[in-house]
């Protein structure tokens, strides 16, 4: 490790600390925002059932390589990759791996922000009342007026740009794992609090039979893409952030326990938060296809009638924001190592430059749900279009690279030294790292491919 990876990183050195990190990295608007509208967009059931098998088949097994090779490399991502194809005599070219990951961090980042702008307003919409006793209609309103101004919006984005590129330039150090170690508990606490609220609103069934009830028949093979995408989205899989965090994991830490957790949290809050939605969904007679406003325009519907809802509120969508904050950090920190690490610039420099960059990206992403909502590329407006290119094409596209390296081209001996598992957990994680997660992936690309053509 170079002195100077050393000081970009340092800051995660116990296996508590790492699984904090990775917890805060995984978990966040993927979970709470962005899965319920997909699965409200592709049908529900069947949806939900290919995104668990993903995880459980891919996300999985290539959470478990990506943060071996990241303890492995013990360097930034491209580093890292360098010198483990190196170690397996294997084509150097194996670093573009790493480039990939860090513009696909960079670009989900810019849509990410102001989407974690939206939690932000949605603080101080709370606070000031602005849910109370109102029925869907005029919450709809609240969302659209929100939609229909560039202003708000980018307003949101910069502050949530500002205080992510502080937290960064500082280093991740104490008062984010305080953060983590409390948000954690607490948006979970809450979401409970609202599943309470969904089985009183009357449509509970309904709602879990529409996350459950698997009808294969709503889904096609871009639903099918679009679950496998989000496993790696959710999972912060595939772009080297896991990477980068495993690099500082010591080396006593079983890789696959603290996996099972990670993946394990995320799951769960990411259901909770399907379990807690689609029931006020059909209670208020809501579009369950109504896309990224979806949780915007249901839980402050909730919010605005329970009791304590506006304390609720309020706290509710802080913790979002923190959620957003602590994956945020790791959507950014490859292009901001990497700038520390080649273009000889300290830290806050690194931040400025790709804060500045990221945000131009995110004002362009604003505009794209209101001025320039016409202008679209493939039938997709830019911040579709940054979406699908990232967790549809590029993530996965990183698994699967992760996951043919470490299945097909590091030595057995290396991953099962770094691993430590006893050997039938091994060789369940060899077979499916070699035979499973590689020609899934390829499969469901070529069924998108072939249903373009
Ligand atoms: N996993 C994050 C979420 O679910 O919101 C998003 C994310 C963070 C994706 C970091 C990729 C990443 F590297």
């Amino acid at each position: 490790m170079t002195d100077k990876t050393q000081t970009i990183h340092s800051e995660w050195s116990s296996r508590f600390a790492f699984i904090l990190a990775a917890t805060g990295s995984a978990v966040g608007l993927g979970n709470i925002w962005k899965f319920p509208y997909i699965t409200g967009e592709n049908g529900g059931g069947a949806f939900v059932l290919v995104y668990l098998l993903c995880v459980a088949g891919l996300g999985i097994p290539i959470m478990i390589a990506e943060i071996m090779m990241g303890r492995r490399g013990r360097q930034s991502p491209i580093n890292t990759m360098q010198t483990l194809a190196q170690q397996a005599d294997a084509d150097s070219r194996w670093h573009y791996l790493g480039w990939m990951g860090m513009i696909a961090g960079f670009l989900i980042l810019g849509y990410y922000s102001v989407i974690a702008g939206w939690s932000m307003a949605y603080i101080f919409k709370a606070f000031f009342g602005g849910f109370f006793s109102s029925d869907a209609t005029e919450i709809k309103a609240l969302f659209d007026d929100l939609m229909n101004s560039p202003i708000q919006q980018i307003f949101w984005h910069s502050v949530f740009m500002v205080i992510t590129m502080q937290v960064v330039s500082r280093g991740v150090r104490g008062g984010l794992e305080k953060a983590v170690n409390f948000f954690m508990p607490a948006l979970f606490f809450l979401l409970l609090i609202l599943v309470g609220y969904a089985m009183s609103s009357g449509s509970y069934q309904q709602g879990l039979d529409f996350l459950f009830t698997p009808d294969f028949s709503k889904i096609n093979a871009n639903a099918v893409l679009t679950a496998m995408g989000h496993a790696f989205f959710t999972l912060s899989l595939g772009m080297g952030a896991i990477m980068v965090y495993g690099s500082y994991l010591p080396g006593h830490v079983s890789i696959a326990k603290t996996t099972f957790f990670i993946a394990g949290a995320d799951t769960i809050v990411a259901l909770l938060a399907g379990i807690a939605i689609f029931p006020l969904v059909f209670a208020n007679n809501l579009q369950v296809d109504s896309g990224p406003g979806l949780i915007f325009q249901t839980l402050p519907l909730a919010f605005g009638h329970m009791g304590g809802g506006w304390l609720f509120g309020v706290l509710f969508f802080l913790l979002l924001f923190v959620a957003a904050l602590t994956s945020s950090i790791s959507l950014i920190e490859p292009t901001v190592a990497w700038l520390v690490e080649n273009k000889d610039m300290d830290r806050p420099q690194a931040c400025i430059w790709s804060g500045v960059a990221c945000w131009l990206l995110g004002v362009a992403v604003v505009f794209s749900f209101n001025i320039w909502s016409g202008h679209t590329f493939f039938g997709k407006n830019l911040f579709e279009l940054l979406d699908y290119l990232t967790a549809n094409l590029m993530l996965p596209l990183g698994g699967l690279a992760i996951a043919v390296f470490s299945g097909w081209i590091m030595k057995t001996s290396d991953s099962a030294q770094e691993l430590a598992l006893p050997e039938q957990g091994y060789q369940i994680w060899q077979f499916l790292i070699k035979f499973v997660a590689p020609p899934a992936v390829f499969l469901v690309f070529l069924h998108v491919i072939g249903v373009f053509l």
